[in-house]
């Protein structure tokens, strides 16, 4: 497995294989792979012939006040692991590569709508440098098929829609998420969190099954949010938010809405955590 740290190796890497005729599956992560990452490998290695994985902490995606600096930078164990997982080729640029003309006269990619409120709202830019770098990036690989967490489910969301809207010829698959045995969903930012923080952290998911089973079983939907948000708070987090949207466009609930999901990001510590639960709703109470 290489490593190409520079746009005209990674073309020149690819440029055989797709005169070949090889399906190509592009994985972009932020390094610091952990498990959750190794299983869109594994995705993407079932679906295609050639698996590149990027590496790039892309600083666009970052708020100024966010942890940027303090993103871990892991590469030669995320090499490793992504051998392990059997990936073809990886793709580590600079920043400098990426955007050599610099940050503030960067073209930016933004998707209308669904990249508004829930992380957007609270990351004012976050959405554009995600879309951005990766319309770059499926610019520069051309892959066949993207493998994405369904953790991140409004990234998710979001690329979807900019790859419609920008008619990339690229099969989006979203990918379960992958957690801890205590439920923990697995995120590169768990690594924040102090040995007490660890232990509370599964309480995020704890809230959102049990305001699942609420609305299963036929609270009203105000009253069984708010309780949510109380017991988030009661279990030691800073809750930014915590919403239930529809499934495919994260669009306001309505009463033709079977589909939707239970969306939460909290702040536990040093790290703030998101994650996410679908559920099928039935309107007992419109
Ligand atoms: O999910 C991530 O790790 C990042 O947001 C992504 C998609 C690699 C873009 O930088």
């Amino acid at each position: 497995m290489d490593t190409l740290y520079h746009i005209p190796a990674l073309r020149e890497a690819l440029a055989g294989p797709r005169r070949a005729g090889q399906r190509i599956a592009l994985v972009p992560t932020m390094g610091n792979l952990h498990d959750g990452h190794l299983a869109l490998v594994a995705e993407a290695r079932a679906r295609a012939d050639l698996v590149v994985a990027t590496i790039f902490v892309n600083p666009l995606q970052f708020g100024e006040d966010e942890d940027l600096d303090a993103y871990p930078r892991t590469l030669a164990e995320d090499q490793a692991g992504l051998a392990r997982a059997g990936c073809d080729l990886v793709f580590a640029p600079s920043s400098r590569e990426l955007y050599p003309q610099g940050l503030d006269v960067q073209t930016r990619v933004h998707v209308a709508g669904v990249s508004e409120g829930l992380c957007g709202g609270s990351r004012p830019g976050h959405f554009d440098g995600v879309a951005t770098v990766v319309s770059l990036l499926f610019n520069l690989v051309q892959p066949d098929l993207a493998c994405f967490g369904e953790k991140d489910y409004q990234q998710l969301a979001v690329i979807r829609q900019l790859t419609r809207d920008l008619h990339f010829p690229i099969e989006i698959v979203g990918v379960p998420i992958v957690r801890a045995a205590d439920g923990l969903a697995l995120s590169s930012r768990n690594g924040y969190l102090s040995e007490e923080e660890r232990q509370l952290a599964p309480g995020l998911y704890r809230t959102l099954c049990e305001l699942r089973e609420a609305l299963d079983a036929g609270e009203p939907r105000a009253a069984a949010l708010e309780a949510a948000h109380q017991r988030l708070i009661a279990r030691g987090f800073v809750p930014d938010y915590l919403a239930l949207r529809r499934a495919d466009d994260l669009g306001e609930v309505d009463a033709n809405t079977r589909e939707a999901v239970i969306l939460a990001a909290a702040q536990l510590g040093p790290a703030r955590l998101i994650d996410n639960l679908t559920i099928r709703l039935s309107h007992r109470d419109g």
